[in-house]
């Protein structure tokens, strides 16, 4: 059961934060371009149509002064969803103002007559894996009417975040929301096989393209793939191959079971192991073999939209949209994820650098701004070396774009990557927040050096040594 009782606390503050937004037929919706916030705005968009509220919808990188200046401009009321709780004290005073966000919290001052702020952190729910943007929207979502059918988009944004991956499925105000959507039929849950692609993907693909967990032999190797699974007894048959959901139940045991032998053999850590077998999520009333049928796959086909520009395209398929939008965002797909193997590559390749409590790689103008953290992310899994958190660079407009990951397990020592990119960033003139395990911010050219230096020795003041 998930835990309500902190569901219900916030319900509380989302009842006022619905009464602000009913005031007004016309508002302004602001949201992140990530799979979470383009759920999150898509669930505000229902919301707001529902209640025969006008809205546009803007999806940003990142929440700026240049953004916040046009909202000044604007002069509308607006909801910010997933994007905000680190912004706080720089909010339009004159205007009407909701934040429904899951970053951790600024702590400046803040003084506004109307402002409304629901966040998991003002009451002791974690963000990083708790609830997210899509999920706080979600909760939102109720106190404006009956919507839970939008279940299922709060799932695809807490799996966009990764939130399932520390236990390996949602919990918390997550696993709240998973119960109320499977409840209403919108979602199912079950343990699976947690290689990506299960919907869509040609058998030994999952197995190619695996990153969480690495298979060693495996990983990047089609010929190698295909004869595993031709050992398993898993063919092509005639000219096309299988998907995961077309194998029988025997089919897939034995794949299953095949590929923790093999692991095993190939002295896999039991961590990397466990990683294989993980809680996996439907989206019940999606065709079966398609990517939005299964929350990973969705939420990466969002991420290939909004981080390159077209926002629009993935909200249009939240929406609904399984025409010409949805072709589109396949497309983008495509590309997305051969920039994601072109970015390990290029890390492969150029190495990592340790310092004594940090690790990090500079992309420079290789790897794109707003895909670098994903990156990070998984040169981070794939790694032995985990007990140092991962800094990787890349360049942006007005400076360097910095994305930090850590692993539970350093957050369980004490890691903050939000408190320590913030401070650090700040030093350098710079501007930052996120969640402990994963932040990100844009400093000024020419201040890396001195960046990391300053964050080398905050995470080594945070981190306690390991037992
Ligand atoms: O801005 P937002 O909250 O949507 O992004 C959260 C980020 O945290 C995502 O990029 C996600 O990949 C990252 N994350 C992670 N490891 C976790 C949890 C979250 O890298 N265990
Ligand atoms: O961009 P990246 O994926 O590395 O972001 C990791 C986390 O840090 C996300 O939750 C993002 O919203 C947050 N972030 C931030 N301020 C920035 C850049 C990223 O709060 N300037
Ligand atoms: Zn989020």
């Amino acid at each position: 059961m998930g835990d309500m009782s902190d569901y219900h606390s916030m319900k509380e503050r989302a009842d006022t934060c619905a009464a602000a937004i009913r005031r007004h037929d016309e508002v302004r919706v602001v949201s992140h371009l990530d799979a979470d916030g383009l759920t999150a705005a898509a669930i505000m968009s229902r919301t707001l149509d529902r209640c025969g509220i006008e809205h546009d919808v803007r999806c940003v990188k990142q929440l700026d002064r240049m953004v916040l200046g046009e909202v000044a401009d604007a002069n509308v009321p607006t909801i910010f969803t997933d994007l905000g709780s680190g912004m706080l004290s720089e909010m339009p005073l004159d205007i009407e103002i909701v934040v429904a966000d899951h970053h951790q919290i600024d702590r400046r001052h803040v003084d506004h007559q109307h402002l409304h702020h629901l966040n998991p952190h003002l009451f002791g729910i974690d963000g990083s894996t708790e609830l997210s943007g899509a999920g706080c929207a979600y909760i939102l979502a109720q106190s404006l009417g009956e919507n839970y059918d939008l279940a299922d988009l709060a799932i695809v944004g807490a799996v966009g975040d990764l939130q399932a991956r520390k236990s390996g499925r949602l919990v918390g105000c997550n696993r709240a929301i998973l119960e109320k959507g499977a409840d209403h039929g919108v979602i199912g849950y079950k343990r699976d096989l947690s290689l990506f692609g299960k919907q869509t993907r040609q058998m030994f693909k999952l197995l190619q393209y695996s990153s969480d967990p690495y298979l060693p032999g495996l990983t990047g190797n089609e010929g190698a793939s295909i004869m595993f699974l031709k050992n398993v007894g898993i063919n092509s048959s005639g000219e096309r191959w299988k998907r995961w959901i077309d194998l029988g139940v025997g089919e897939r045991q034995k794949v299953v079971s095949s590929l923790v032998q093999y692991c095993i053999s190939k002295r896999m850590s039991s961590y990397h192991i466990q990683r294989l077998v993980t809680e996996g999520y439907t989206l019940i009333r999606e065709q079966e073999g398609i990517e939005m049928r299964d929350a990973s796959e969705y939420a990466t086909l969002l991420n290939a939209t909004g981080r390159y520009g077209f926002a629009d395209i993935g909200l249009a398929v939240c929406l609904g949209d399984r025409d010409k939008e949805f072709a589109k965002a396949k497309d983008l797909l495509a590309g997305h994820r051969k920039n994601l193997v072109d970015g390990l590559n290029f890390v492969k390749e150029q190495g990592i650098t340790e310092l004594t409590h940090i690790q990090y790689f500079d992309a420079g103008s290789s790897i794109k701004d707003t895909i670098v953290g994903i990156v990070a992310g998984m040169s981070l899994t794939n790694r032995r070396k985990r007990d140092m958190p991962m800094l990787a660079f890349a360049d942006s407009d007005g400076g360097a774009k910095v994305s930090a990951r850590g692993t539970q397990d350093l957050v369980r020592r004490g890691l903050n990557l939000a408190d320590a990119i913030e401070a650090c960033a700040a030093k350098v003139g710079g501007m930052g927040g996120g969640h402990n395990i994963a932040a990100g911010a844009t400093i000024p050219d020419g201040t890396k050096d001195e960046f990391l230096e300053l964050m080398d020795v905050m995470v080594g003041e945070q981190v306690t040594p390991a037992e």
